[in-house]
C-alpha cells in the first residue's frame, strides 16, 4: 500500500515525463489533473493527497499559522512525500517526474528539492515561498526550476521567495523567477509561462 491516497494516469506518450501534481491547501488529488492534462499532454500524471488536515483541508505539512510552518514536520513529509515517489515510480514504471505545485504544493515541491534532491528531474514552483529557514546544502547541479510569483499576491512575502530563489541557485538548479501581475490565484500568464518551461524536458 502507498503511503499517500494518490490518482495515477497512465502516459499515452511514454517519452514524456511523469508529472507530480501537488495540490494547494484545501485541494486533493483531483484538483490538478486538468491543469496537469493541459500543461502536459501525453505524461503520466501522479497526484497524491497530501496526508496533514488542518480543520478538514488537506495539506501537505503542518503550519503554526498562516505563514508559520512547523519545520520539523516539514522535513518529515518531504522524506516521506519523496518515499511515495520512489514506490510510485517503481509500480506503475515511471521515469523521474517533474514536480508541479501550487501554493503549499509548490513549498512542499521545494523542501523536496532541498532535503532530496535526487527524487524530482525538475520542479515548477506556482505561488512558491521558503519551505526552510535554514536550508540544508543540497547538489541540485543541472536540475531546472520554474517559479512563479505574483506580484499582488498577500501570502507570500517578495523577500521570502527571493531568498528560496538564492537557495536552489546556491545549490546549483537552473532558476528561472519570474513575477507576473497576478494574486496567489494562477492566471493565463501562469499557464503559458509553465508550458513553455515544460517544454525542455
Ligand atoms: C503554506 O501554508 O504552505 C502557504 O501559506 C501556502 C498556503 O496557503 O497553502
Amino acid at each position: 500500500t502507498f503511503r499517500h491516497l494518490h490518482h495515477f494516469v497512465p502516459a499515452t506518450d511514454p517519452s514524456r515525463p511523469p508529472l507530480l501534481l501537488l495540490h494547494g491547501t484545501g485541494g486533493d488529488e483531483n484538483d490538478l489533473l486538468p491543469l496537469g492534462r493541459a500543461l502536459a499532454p501525453g505524461s503520466a500524471l501522479l497526484a497524491p493527497r497530501g496526508n496533514v488536515l488542518e480543520g478538514g483541508a488537506p495539506r501537505f505539512f503542518r503550519r503554526l499559522r498562516e505563514g508559520v510552518f512547523d519545520e520539523d514536520d516539514v522535513r518529515r513529509r518531504a522524506h516521506d512525500l519523496a518515499d511515495f515517489v520512489a514506490e510510485a515510480r517503481d509500480a506503475y514504471g515511471l521515469q523521474k517526474p517533474v514536480a508541479l505545485g501550487f501554493s503549499n504544493g509548490a513549498n512542499i515541491a521545494a523542501a523536496v528539492l532541498l532535503l532530496r534532491p535526487e527524487a524530482l528531474a525538475g520542479a515548477a514552483l506556482l505561488r512558491p515561498m521558503s519551505p526552510l529557514a535554514a536550508a540544508p546544502a543540497a547538489d541540485l547541479s543541472g536540475t531546472p526550476v520554474l517559479m512563479l510569483s505574483g506580484a499582488f499576491d498577500p501570502i507570500v512575502p517578495g523577500d521570502d521567495v527571493g531568498r528560496l530563489a538564492g537557495t536552489l541557485r546556491a545549490a546549483g538548479a537552473e532558476v528561472d523567477h519570474r513575477t507576473l501581475p497576478a494574486g496567489h490565484g494562477l492566471s493565463q500568464a501562469d499557464i503559458a509561462a509553465t508550458t513553455e518551461w515544460l517544454a525542455r524536458f
